[in-house]
């Protein structure tokens, strides 16, 4: 099987392009010079994204209105489009409603995914980088967490990832043709520098940012805090929090790496450092001069205490590292949930 080098890697189909981070990584990519092709359901998208882009880049990118799981549509865009890599980012991602609903999770990340990889192989594109996510670390047993820490998975969601990295990783066994890198993503927050673009969940938020942005604006009377009693610093939950358009970078300087390496691989894409709740509430206070108000309550199921990386691996190996602070990251958030109105 042809062990050539993928040093013409310039076209790229994001999948789940208009999302939060696919939406960013179009930004990245085209700043440095890849040429990017959007495929997206646009379950948890709008297609006004493309416009938002094109005020953003320049021009807009191509985009396909599908699913995952439409294999022939896939195939035809990658030959169509004369595809040479893709990014996977198309992926449910809520842990809360993947335990009531395992059967969407499991079809939509874990048949999804199988689904692409059957349009890649009839297509003969064999560069993919998928993303993975910081749950598949589970409890962690120490901190940082390196990529040598074992993985176990505590929900469906993170289940799906583990599964998913483990299918890549028998695929790239198979057949060395293929350059595949997992990226495990910690806490993805913020938006582009120009406001336009950013994290809008359909419905009452999950995550912290994009809660207290909401707090911020007026639309959600207080954050609820889910547990004080954690055995860390100030008893609030500590996590990896990284800037999304540093998380975008990342996904650039994984396409260099795959133009030079053929196999299996994986890497951490998170900031190294753990911040709290209540370091995450003042810093947010500060820059956007708004008041948090909150409550305490009980813990939520499957969270943990604290999660932070060790970032050391992409640094050595892709030279890549963050570059915004939590200050720009509660900015940025800020910035854009304002320009909403
Ligand atoms: C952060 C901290 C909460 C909301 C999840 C997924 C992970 C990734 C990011 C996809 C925790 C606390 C939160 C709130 C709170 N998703 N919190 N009140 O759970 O670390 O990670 O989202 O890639 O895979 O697992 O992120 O933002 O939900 O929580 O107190 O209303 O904020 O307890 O300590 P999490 P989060």
């Amino acid at each position: 099987m042809s062990k050539k080098l993928n040093n013409n890697l310039k076209k790229i189909l994001l999948i789940g392009g208009t999302g939060y981070l696919g939406a960013h990584a179009a930004v990245a990519l085209t700043e440095a010079k890849f040429e990017v092709v959007l495929y997206d359901n646009l379950s948890n998208s709008k297609r006004t994204v493309l416009d938002d882009l094109k005020k953003i880049i320049g021009t807009q990118p191509a985009f396909i209105y599908g699913d995952v799981r439409e294999t022939g549509k896939l195939e035809k865009t990658l030959k169509d489009f004369e595809i040479d890599a893709v990014i996977h980012f198309a992926g449910l991602k809520a842990v809360g409603e993947s335990v009531k609903r395992p059967i969407h999770y499991y079809d939509n990340n874990l048949i999804g995914t199988i689904s692409l990889l059957k349009a890649m192989s009839g297509s003969r594109v064999r560069t993919l980088i998928f993303s993975s996510s910081a749950t598949v670390y589970g409890k962690p047993e120490y901190l940082p967490l390196d990529e040598k820490h074992p993985t176990s998975a505590i929900n469906p969601y993170g289940r799906s990832k583990l599964q998913i990295e483990e299918i890549l990783a028998d695929v790239s066994k198979a057949d060395e043709s293929w350059s595949i890198t997992c990226l495990r993503y910690f806490n993805p927050v913020g938006a582009h520098s120009s406001g336009l673009i950013g994290e809008s969940p359909n419905d009452i938020p999950n995550n912290l940012m994009p809660y207290i942005t909401l707090v911020a604006s007026g639309d959600l009377p207080y954050l609820n805090i889910y547990g004080n009693d954690y055995d860390t610093a100030d008893g609030t939950g500590v996590r990896d929090y990284i800037h999304v358009m540093d998380l975008a970078k990342g996904h650039v300087e994984s396409l260099k790496f795959l133009k030079e390496k053929k196999g299996f691989h994986l890497f951490n894409l998170g900031a190294g450092k753990g911040y709290s709740v209540f370091e995450m509430i003042k810093t947010f206070e500060m820059v956007s001069g708004k008041k948090i108000p909150y409550k305490i309550s009980t813990r939520r199921k499957g969270d943990v205490a604290e999660c932070y990386a060790n970032v050391d691996k992409a640094a050595t190996i892709m030279g890549w590292k963050v570059t915004q602070t939590l200050e720009d990251m509660c900015r940025s958030a800020w910035s854009f949930q304002k320009n909403k109105y």
